[in-house]
C-alpha cells in the first residue's frame, strides 16, 4: 500500500474528526488507522490541554472516547516506562508527536493468569517518532513502552485502543509472574479527576 507522506500537521481536533469518520471496520485490522495516523502528524501545540506531567509515573489524559475506539495522550518523562502489558482481545496504534520512545515487543511463551504465572520471550524493539508511528501486532500483542532515562527528554504518545478497555494483563519478565491491573486516568477531556488514581 503506498502512503501520501504528510506536508503539514493537524490539529488532535483534526485528528479526532478523522477518527470518528474512519468505518467501524477499520478498526479490526491495523492498517488502515496506521496509516491515517503517518498521513496526520499531530501539531503538538495542540496537545496543550491533554497534556499533564507526574514526576513518579507517566500519565494517561483521555481525549476522545467512542463505543469503537479511545484516544489518549501519554506523557513520559525521562526515564519513565509502563509495565510489560498486553492489549487483550484489542487493536492498539501509537504514534509519538513529542520526542521518541522505544518499544519492546514480546512473545508469550506461557501465560496462566489464574495462578499468575507467565514465560515471555523478548522479540524486535523499534523505535517510534514523529515520522514513525506504529499498530501492535496482534498475533503478538504483549509489549512495553520506554522513555530511556539517557535520552533526557519528555515524550509524547497518542494512543488509541480499539474497543476502549480499562483493564490489562501486566506481566514480570525477570519473576515469570503476571496479573489483571485496572487502568485510570490522570485527566479526562482536559480536566483532571476529582482524585488522582494510581495505575
Ligand atoms: C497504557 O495504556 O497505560 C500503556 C501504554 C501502552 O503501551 O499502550
Amino acid at each position: 500500500m503506498s502512503i501520501a507522506v504528510s506536508s503539514r500537521l493537524y490539529t488532535v481536533q483534526e485528528l479526532v474528526a478523522g477518527l470518528r469518520a474512519l468505518p467501524e471496520a477499520g478498526f479490526d485490522i491495523t492498517e488502515p488507522v496506521r496509516a491515517f495516523l503517518e498521513a496526520h502528524p499531530v501539531d503538538p501545540v495542540t496537545l496543550a490541554p491533554y497534556l499533564t506531567w507526574d514526576a513518579q509515573h507517566y500519565t494517561r489524559n483521555l481525549i476522545d472516547r467512542t463505543s469503537i475506539y479511545e484516544l489518549m495522550a501519554i506523557c513520559w518523562s525521562a526515564g519513565q516506562s509502563s509495565s510489560v502489558h498486553n492489549h487483550k482481545n484489542q487493536n492498539c496504534w501509537m504514534a509519538v508527536p513529542v520526542g521518541r520512545l522505544m518499544v519492546q515487543n514480546y512473545r508469550v511463551e506461557l501465560e496462566d493468569v489464574a495462578t499468575g504465572v507467565c514465560s515471555l520471550e523478548p522479540t524486535d524493539l523499534i523505535e517510534m517518532n514523529p515520522g514513525a508511528p506504529a499498530a501492535v501486532n496482534p498475533q503478538e500483542p504483549v509489549h512495553k513502552v520506554m522513555n530511556p532515562r539517557e535520552w533526557n527528554d519528555p515524550a509524547v504518545s497518542l494512543h488509541i485502543y480499539s474497543r476502549p478497555f480499562d483493564t490489562c494483563i501486566v506481566y514480570s519478565y525477570e519473576q515469570g509472574t503476571c496479573g489483571e491491573i485496572k487502568l485510570h486516568f490522570n485527566t479526562e477531556y482536559g480536566l483532571p479527576l476529582k482524585q488522582p488514581l494510581m495505575h
